[in-house]
């Protein structure tokens, strides 16, 4: 097991990757806080996570809203007592081009992809130094390294979420917490599936997706879930400030 008595926060935990991460944390021996808006899917999760026979505890939060990120902080502690992993997962992918971004979209998608990341750092921190550290893993995307088109705010908030990860990996590192970014690449979950269905052509886009990256293929979700858990766990010491790709080698060109 590697994460033996590990208490971990996981955002976006209903659906995607942050779903796949609480159940092989759970497999590896932690305790899963599942942190997301959807609370019937949330409801999955943790019954999936109790199945591995670990516990879990349902906080449904709008990660974009700090007074709930801080009843959030408080519930987890009260039920498990320490915070020592949080994993933020929750996100949104949206397009547009600079003139067909409008204010609205703009903010709905940095409130989500990189407020919703800083208020939870910035309140489970706290709890971590109490516990004599942690470890935190953000996710970014292939898009915070390269750029894709037609996709500036999502393009922006996934590269900021790269420093955001670097400044507290700088400012905490003396209190023994750790901050990594994982950038994956177009991986099977419902937010790219779903947006395919909608389109006209959706087996030439996902081709055309797939192409782009030497492992011509999309990746998946236990994929990803198994770079957050080497950085999240104690296996990682000497890892802060890392950028850890895992998108087929769609950024090496
Ligand atoms: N799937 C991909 O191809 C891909 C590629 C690169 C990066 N990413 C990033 O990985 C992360 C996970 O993506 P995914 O594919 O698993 O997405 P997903 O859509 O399957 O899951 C996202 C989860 O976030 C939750 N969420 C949405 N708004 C929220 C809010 N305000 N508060 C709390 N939770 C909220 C949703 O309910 C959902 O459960 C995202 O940050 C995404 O940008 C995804």
């Amino acid at each position: 097991m590697r994460l033996p008595n590990k208490v971990a926060v996981i955002t976006g935990a209903s659906s995607g990757m942050g779903q796949a991460t609480a159940v092989l944390f759970a497999q590896e021996g932690a305790k899963v806080a599942v942190v997301d808006i959807d609370k019937k899917a949330g409801q999955t999760t943790v019954d999936m996570v109790k199945q591995k026979g670990q516990k879990a505890l349902l906080v449904p939060t709008d990660v974009t809203d700090s007074s709930q990120v801080i009843s959030m902080v408080e519930q987890v502690m009260s039920e498990f007592g320490k915070i020592d992993i949080l994993v933020t997962s929750a996100g949104i992918w949206r397009q547009g081009t600079i003139l067909d971004t409008d204010e609205k979209l703009w903010d709905a998608i940095m409130n989500l992809n990189l407020r919703g990341m800083f208020l939870c750092c910035k309140y489970c921190i706290p709890e971590m130094i109490k516990g004599g550290g942690g470890s935190i893993v953000n996710i970014s995307s292939e898009c915070g390294i390269v750029t894709w088109k037609n996709q500036i705010a999502y393009n922006v908030s996934k590269a900021a979420v790269i420093s955001l990860t670097k400044s507290i990996a700088i400012d905490f590192a003396s209190q023994n917490i750790r901050a990594n970014t994982v950038c994956p690449g177009t991986t099977e979950t419902p937010m790219p599936l779903n947006w395919l269905k909608k389109q006209p052509n959706p087996e030439e886009l996902r081709r055309g997706i797939e192409e782009i990256r030497p492992a011509n293929r999309l990746g998946q979700p236990e994929e990803i879930a198994y770079g957050i858990l080497y950085l999240a766990s104690d296996e990682s010491p000497y890892a802060t400030g890392a950028v850890l790709s895992i998108d087929g080698g769609a950024t090496v060109k």
